[in-house]
């Protein structure tokens, strides 16, 4: 019989996402047509070059060993070349590029390397939930910074108590935001600069959509800001960009003590990715703008088809300039849970509740949008009928 296991498990729970799937699939088993708007997992494939990359590569008799564990020479260069390219931002591929399996991975890493017991982490509310779950599993206290539409979905800084900021390491920042949709102006990003250097913070920015905006408006790299490299690492990742959520592609790029310290403990988590994937990658990034602004425009027109049924049922919800949901207030009186088990019992529509992102987040779901038009209207035919149900005095 296995002894205890160690306290610091307690800190966390299952994700909800790996919670529900199962649950999913008992429903789809029993014959209930379940359409997933929940999980922010692209439905669309990757460019060819890149599967074709991959299958050319593994059919090598030389690349089955151990990749790089800090990725191949290409793959920190195509980083390098993509910050220039998108944000004419200088990149060193040996000391500022650290890849990642995941960009998951490297931001609850990061985290570990330098929360300690007792150790402030400010995150956003709501935000991505593995900024919390890491900044627990690693015996900090959480300090949420809620982001609200009055304020255009910014934190306010200077709200933050100088008893917190003592004990704070890092700040963490998120845009085009997960679950809001929402960009960040290049003020906000120099004023979070400004405020990173002046309270020593580890200023901690994942740009995980920064690829998918709408609209034509653009979403900048924190580095685009001068002396950000001082105080900040950014996280990027392929999955979004590029459809490759699976292939578990990310970077965390900047600066360079962070990123040493990242690498140290990597070096013991993981061995790198496989070499045919690190091709494929780079195969990725040199695909030209044209394919991310096609896939854009696909997304943009699920993200109208959603906003058009949730004004049909005069919902309060957050216009999306960059990734991929709809964040969207619940029916009065209902919480995010209420909604999503009732959505997923009596209309088999999968929402992701507000309440995994933070607590100020419980009045809102979040809509995927990473669904065929088709599949989304009839989902949206299904949230309409469900929304306008007479609910026992709840609205
Ligand atoms: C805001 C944000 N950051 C990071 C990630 C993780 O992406 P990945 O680990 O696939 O690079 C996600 C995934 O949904 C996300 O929404």
């Amino acid at each position: 019989m296995m002894k205890a296991t160690a306290q610091r498990l307690s800190a966390l729970n299952v994700l909800y996402f790996a919670t529900l799937a199962p649950r999913i699939r008992k429903l789809r088993e029993q014959g209930v047509d379940v359409i997933r708007l929940d999980i922010g997992s692209p439905d669309l494939p990757p460019p060819q070059a890149v599967v074709a990359a991959l299958n050319e590569c593994a059919a090598r008799p030389d690349v089955h060993g151990y990749g790089h564990h800090r990725g191949t020479q290409a793959l920190r260069e195509a980083w390098a070349e993509l910050y220039a390219k998108n944000h004419r931002v200088d990149l060193d591929p040996g000391t500022e590029i650290v890849p990642l399996v995941g960009s998951k991975e490297g931001i609850f890493h990061l985290t570990q390397t330098v929360v300690e017991k007792g150790d402030v982490v400010l995150l956003p509310d709501p935000g991505y939930v593995t900024y919390a779950s890491s900044a627990s599993f690693a015996g900090g206290e959480m300090y949420a910074m809620p982001l609200r539409a009055e304020e255009n979905y910014l934190p306010d800084l200077e709200s933050i108590p100088e008893n917190i900021l003592a004990r704070a390491k890092i700040l963490w920042l998120n845009y085009p935001n997960n679950p809001t949709g929402a960009l960040a102006t290049r003020k906000f990003f120099k004023t979070a600069v400004q405020f990173a250097q002046r309270h020593n913070l580890l200023l901690c920015h994942d740009a995980a959509y920064t690829q998918v905006t709408y609209d034509g408006v653009r979403a900048a790299s924190i580095f685009e800001i001068e002396g950000a490299k001082e105080v900040a690492v950014e996280f990027n990742t392929l999955s979004k960009s590029y459809n490759m959520a699976g292939w578990r592609v990310g970077v965390a790029v900047g600066n360079t003590k962070a990123l040493a310290a990242l690498y140290t403990l990597k070096s013991h988590t993981d061995s790198g990715h496989f070499l045919p994937i690190q091709e494929a990658a780079v195969a990725a990034m040199a695909v030209d703008q044209a394919w991310v602004d096609e896939r854009n425009a696909i997304y943009q027109r699920r993200r109208d088809l959603v906003l058009k049924a949730l004004r049909e049922i005069e919902a309060v919800f957050a216009v999306p300039q960059g990734a991929i949901y709809i964040w969207c207030a619940c029916p009065q009186g209902l919480t995010s849970a209420e909604v999503t088990e009732s959505l997923l019992d009596d209309a088999g529509l999968s929402l992701a509740p507000g309440s995994m992102f933070g607590a100020f987040a419980d009045s809102h779901v979040r809509i995927s949008l990473c669904t065929p038009e088709d599949r989304l209207q009839q989902a949206m035919d299904r949230l309409i009928k469900w929304w306008q149900k007479p609910r026992g005095g709840s609205r």
